[in-house]
C-alpha cells in the first residue's frame, strides 16, 4: 500500500443505491465534473482481495455515479478510466481492466441508450485492443445524438500525450499552408484536442487521498477547482458527492479577475441563462 492515503477497511458506506438523494440548491452539481477514480487497488488490498476485485468494485461505482449524476441533471461527466501510463502495469491487471471495460460497454449499453447519455472517448484509441475499441466506437456512434448527460471516458489517455497529438494536428495544417505559425492562438490549440467541443471541467475530483493530477486534462484544468476526497473510489457515496458539490459551490472562481469582477460576471451569466430559458 502506498503511504499518505487513508483508505478504510471498514464496510462500504455506499449509498444505498436504491434511492438517489435529491441535491439541495446549495448542492447543485457542477456543469462538468471530471473524476480521477483512484484507490481501487488499495481498497482491494485492505480486504485481502486481488487488485482486479478493486477494479470490479470500481466499475460498480462507475455505474452508480453515472446514474446519480444523470439524475442530478449534470451536463458533462468525464472519468479517468485508464491512463497512458497504466499500460505499464502488470499484464494481468491490464487484461482485467480491458475485460471490465468490455463488460461495462455491453452491460450498460441499454441504460446509456435509455437515459439518453452521449458516450465519448478521449485518449489514444488506436492502442486499445480491438475487442474493446470496436464495441466502444459502435456505442459512441449509436449515442452521438443524445442530448442527456455527456459521459466521456478518458482511456489510454494522458494530458501531455493529448497535447502532443494536438500539436501534430496543428503542425500538419501549418505544413499544408492553412495556418501560419505566427497567427496561432490558444484557441487553435484548444480546437485540436481530442474532444475540442468539450467544455473545461469546473471541478476535478480525485478520490483516495492522493493530491495530484497524474497527467489528467492538463490543458483543460487551467481554471478548474480541485477537490481531493479521502475515500477510495469504490466506496464513494451519493451523500459525499453532494457534500463535495456544496463545498465547490461555496468557492469563488475568479479566473484571474478581482472578486467583485468575478461576482458581476457570474451574475451576468445567471441572468443570460435565465433569459435563454425564457426563450425556449
Ligand atoms: C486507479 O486505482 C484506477 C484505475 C487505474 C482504473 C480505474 C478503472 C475503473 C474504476 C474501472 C473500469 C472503468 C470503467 C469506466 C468501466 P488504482 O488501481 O491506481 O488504485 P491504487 O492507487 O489504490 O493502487
Amino acid at each position: 500500500m502506498r503511504g499518505g492515503a487513508r483508505v478504510s477497511a471498514s464496510p462500504s458506506l455506499m449509498t444505498s443505491s436504491l434511492v438517489t438523494p435529491e441535491p439541495t440548491n446549495a448542492q447543485r452539481p457542477p456543469h462538468h465534473l471530471a473524476v480521477i477514480m483512484d484507490g481501487n487497488g488499495r481498497w482491494a488490498e485492505a480486504r485481502g482481495l486481488p487488485r482486479s476485485e478493486g477494479h470490479r468494485a470500481g466499475t460498480e461505482a462507475v455505474n452508480r455515479v453515472v446514474r446519480w449524476c444523470r439524475a442530478w441533471g449534470m451536463r458533462y461527466l468525464t472519468l479517468y478510466a485508464f491512463s497512458d501510463q497504466n499500460w505499464g502495469r502488470p499484464e494481468e491487471e491490464v487484461g482485467a481492466l480491458m475485460g471490465l471495460l468490455l463488460q461495462y460497454i455491453k452491460e450498460q449499453r441499454e441504460e446509456i441508450m435509455e437515459r439518453r447519455i452521449r458516450l465519448r472517448l478521449i485518449g489514444d484509441e488506436a492502442r486499445l485492443p480491438t475487442f474493446v475499441r470496436e464495441p466502444l466506437k459502435a456505442l459512441i456512434k449509436e449515442s452521438e445524438a443524445h442530448e442527456g448527460m455527456t459521459l466521456t471516458l478518458a482511456l489510454s489517455y494522458g494530458g501531455r500525450e493529448e497535447l502532443v497529438r494536438a500539436t501534430q494536428r496543428l503542425a500538419e495544417r501549418v505544413l499544408a499552408g492553412e495556418l501560419s505559425p505566427s497567427a496561432l492562438t490558444e484557441a487553435h490549440l484548444g480546437a485540436h484536442l481530442d474532444a475540442p467541443d468539450l467544455p473545461d471541467p469546473d471541478l476535478i475530483l480525485r478520490t483516495s487521498g492522493e493530491q495530484r493530477l497524474s497527467n489528467f486534462l492538463l490543458w483543460q484544468c487551467a481554471y478548474s477547482e480541485l477537490y481531493f476526497l479521502d475515500r477510495a473510489w469504490p466506496e464513494v457515496s451519493a451523500e459525499e458527492l453532494l457534500e463535495v458539490f456544496e463545498r465547490f459551490n461555496r468557492r469563488q472562481r475568479r479566473f484571474g479577475l478581482t472578486g467583485a469582477q468575478a461576482e458581476a460576471q457570474a451574475e451576468a451569466q445567471v441572468s443570460s441563462e435565465d433569459s435563454n430559458k425564457d426563450h425556449t
